[in-house]
């Protein structure tokens, strides 16, 4: 499986959304991570075919989408960020109801559906109504959806957004042995999603994929930029409007934070071993920080 996009531009009215994005994707787990409003759901929804850009290709194995009518989406499943559901469907109608969708037999989306089921942790609550499930168990039916008749290109905005700590690790496992021979790309806010798991990061700000590679490069792009030390809990609320935290553990009537800085932030502060999120924090908030012109500077 080849992807590919090209130039794709997206605009909303005057509003410009996606500002050129060229990305080559093969089989392999593909994680794209920005803030709030960087243009990932607008991304995955141009792939996902709901949505048509502005301007720009997709290509599939080299040939126009466009081009290939229905079989373009017959290889797709896709979990969209917001999911609602038929008020009197239970868990096995909205499965049965996706399947028949997709054009399975029904035997073919029976068996499917009991192992889909179990691996995503509902088949004691497949006879319940879906709407009455929890956040987290919608999450899950929504990731089963998407899985059902193994779709080559596996599309999925937000998925374990509302999943429990062992749900997630369960549904990282999954997306890895899916992922030997077919191409999934997932949009995450929860970095350590994607850590294990990509073969290739995206770094998207702005409508414009910022940068992309393996995990490991951008681990080791930043260098020793990760600090921890210790701080009085009452200096923390104004220390954090001068730096960059990663993450803050209590020590006693001490804190103990994690900062991103190119500089020794302090002569207690001893240099921690970096990993994804801090090189998140580094491109997305270290770097801006730094490049803007500061107040009477
Ligand atoms: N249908 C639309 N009409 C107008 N503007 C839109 C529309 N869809 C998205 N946008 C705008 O496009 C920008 C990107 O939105 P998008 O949902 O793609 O971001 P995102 O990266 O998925 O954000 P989040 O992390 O919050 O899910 C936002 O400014 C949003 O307001
Ligand atoms: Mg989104």
């Amino acid at each position: 499986m080849h992807l590919q996009l090209e130039n794709i531009k997206k605009s909303f009215k005057d509003k410009s959304v996606l500002k050129g994005i060229n990305i080559t994707m093969e089989n392999g787990v593909y994680g794209l991570l920005g803030p709030n409003g960087a243009g990932k759901t607008t991304m995955i929804r141009i792939l996902a075919d709901i949505l048509q850009p502005t301007s720009g290709r997709i290509l599939i194995n080299g040939q126009d989408k466009n081009g290939c009518g229905d079989g373009y989406r017959a290889k797709i499943g896709y979990l969209p960020q917001d999911m609602s559901f038929y008020p009197d469907f239970s868990g096995r109608d909205y499965l049965m109801f996706v399947a028949a969708l997709k054009g399975m037999n029904e035997l073919k989306a029976k068996r499917q559906i009991e192992t889909l089921a179990q691996n995503v942790g509902l088949s004691d609550d497949l006879h319940r109504l879906a709407s009455t499930y929890s956040g987290g168990m919608q999450r899950r039916l929504g990731i089963a959806q998407a899985l059902l008749d193994d779709p080559e290109i596996l599309i999925l905005d937000e998925p374990t957004s509302g999943l429990d700590p062992y749900e997630r690790i369960k549904f990282r496992n999954i997306i890895s042995a899916y992922s030997s021979d077919r191409l999934v790309l997932l949009s995450t806010h929860i970095v350590s999603d994607v850590d294990s798991v990509a073969k290739q990061v995206m770094m998207m700000e702005y409508g414009v994929i910022k940068r992309v590679g393996p995990s490991e490069e951008f681990i080791s792009q930043i260098g020793e930029c990760v600090w921890t030390f210790r701080l009085p809990v009452s200096r923390l609320v104004e220390f954090q409007n001068s730096a960059v935290i990663s993450s803050v553990m209590p020590h006693g009537d001490m804190m103990e934070v994690r900062v991103i800085d190119e500089k020794k932030p302090n002569s207690d502060a001893v240099l921690a071993k970096p990993g994804l999120e801090d090189a998140y924090l580094y491109i997305f908030h270290y770097l801006p920080r730094m490049a803007r012109p500061r107040i009477g500077a």
